[in-house]
C-alpha cells in the first residue's frame, strides 16, 4: 500500500478534482494541484472562500463528497480512521491561533512529546529529552522553553512550539492556515523565517494559506486563488503577480496596494 519513492514520478501530494460542499455552498468546487518536495504552494482568497475546508479536507478531518488526495500515491479518501492515522503523521497542520491550539496546562515539553504517544517508533522514550531540544532549537527557541506552559510565552513564541509540535512526527508536508496573521507585525517575520529555513534545511513542502499577499509573494513558489471555492488561477508567483490572467486574481491584487509600493501599476 505505501509507496515510499518520488523517484517513481508519484507526487508528494496530488489533489484531484475534490469537491466538499456544506448544503448549497460549493466550499471546495474541483480542485486539482499538486505539490512535490520543497515547494511552498500558497492559497489566497477572500475569507469564506474556502481555503480553509480545503486544508482540512486534505487532512480528512473533513470528509470530501467526492475527488481524491494522493499522497505519494495514496488515496486518502479511501482509507479506514486506523489507516488515515497512520498517514496523519506525513501530513500536520499549523493553525493561525496558537493559543487555541495548544493546551493552556500543558508545558512545551508535553506539547511536544504529545503525538509520539500515538506514533511510538519515531523516538525512544530515552531519546525524547534530546529530541525535544533538537525541535526547539529548529525553531529557534532555548532549551529551558521545554518547561514553559502556553501563559508564559509569546504570541511569536507559541507560535514557533506549535511548529515545533508539527514537526515532532518529521511529516513531508506542512499545511499552515494564516499562521502568523494573528501575531503581531513585527514578529510575523521571526516566524516567517523560521519556516523559511526550515523548509529549506528539510526539504518540507508547504501549504501556506493566506490573505497577506506580500508575504505569498515572499514565500511562495507557486499561488492558487480560489474564489467560492473554485481555483480560478494557479500559477508560479512571479507569473501571478506580474502577469494575472483571471479577473478575480487582478481584483484581489488591486485590493492590496501595498504590493506595488515600489511599482507603476499604471502601465
Ligand atoms: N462546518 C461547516 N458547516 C457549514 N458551512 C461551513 C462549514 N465550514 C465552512 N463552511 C462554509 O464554507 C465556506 C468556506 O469556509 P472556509 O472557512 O473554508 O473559508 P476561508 O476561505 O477559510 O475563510 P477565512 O479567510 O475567513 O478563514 C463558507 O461559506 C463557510 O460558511
Ligand atoms: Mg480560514
Amino acid at each position: 500500500m505505501t509507496m515510499t519513492q518520488s523517484q517513481t514520478g508519484i507526487p508528494l501530494l496530488e489533489v484531484r478534482d475534490l469537491h466538499k460542499s456544506f448544503g448549497s455552498v460549493k466550499a471546495v468546487d474541483g480542485a486539482n494541484f499538486t505539490l512535490e518536495r520543497g515547494d511552498c504552494l500558497a492559497i489566497v482568497g477572500e475569507s469564506g472562500s474556502g481555503k480553509s475546508t480545503l486544508a482540512r479536507t486534505l487532512l480528512q478531518l473533513i470528509k470530501a463528497d467526492s475527488g481524491a488526495v494522493l499522497y505519494r500515491g495514496t488515496d486518502l479518501t479511501k482509507l479506514n480512521s486506523a489507516e488515515m492515522r497512520r498517514q496523519r503523521r506525513h501530513i500536520q497542520m499549523v493553525f493561525q491561533d496558537p493559543y487555541a491550539s495548544l493546551h493552556p496546562r500543558k508545558s512545551v515539553k508535553q506539547l511536544i512529546s504529545e503525538p509520539w504517544e500515538i506514533h511510538t517508533d519515531i523516538v525512544s522514550k530515552a531519546g525524547r529529552p534530546a529530541k525535544i531540544q533538537e525541535l526547539l532549537k529548529q525553531v529557534n527557541l532555548p532549551a529551558y522553553f521545554s518547561e514553559y506552559y502556553p501563559n508564559q510565552m509569546s504570541g511569536g513564541q507559541r507560535q514557533r512550539v506549535a511548529i515545533a509540535r508539527a514537526l515532532a512526527l518529521e511529516p513531508d508536508i506542512l499545511i499552515l492556515d494564516e499562521p502568523v496573521s494573528a501575531l503581531d507585525v513585527s514578529v510575523q517575520a521571526q516566524v516567517i523565517n523560521v519556516l523559511m529555513s526550515l523548509q529549506e534545511r528539510l526539504g518540507l513542502a508547504y501549504i501556506f494559506i493566506s490573505h497577506d499577499l506580500a508575504l505569498v509573494r515572499l514565500v511562495a513558489s507557486r499561488v492558487a486563488v480560489i474564489n467560492k471555492g473554485a481555483i480560478v488561477e494557479y500559477a508560479p508567483t512571479d507569473a501571478l503577480f506580474e502577469n494575472p490572467q483571471h479577473e478575480y486574481t487582478r481584483t484581489l491584487l488591486a485590493s492590496s496596494p501595498a504590493l506595488y509600493e515600489d511599482e507603476d501599476v499604471s502601465a
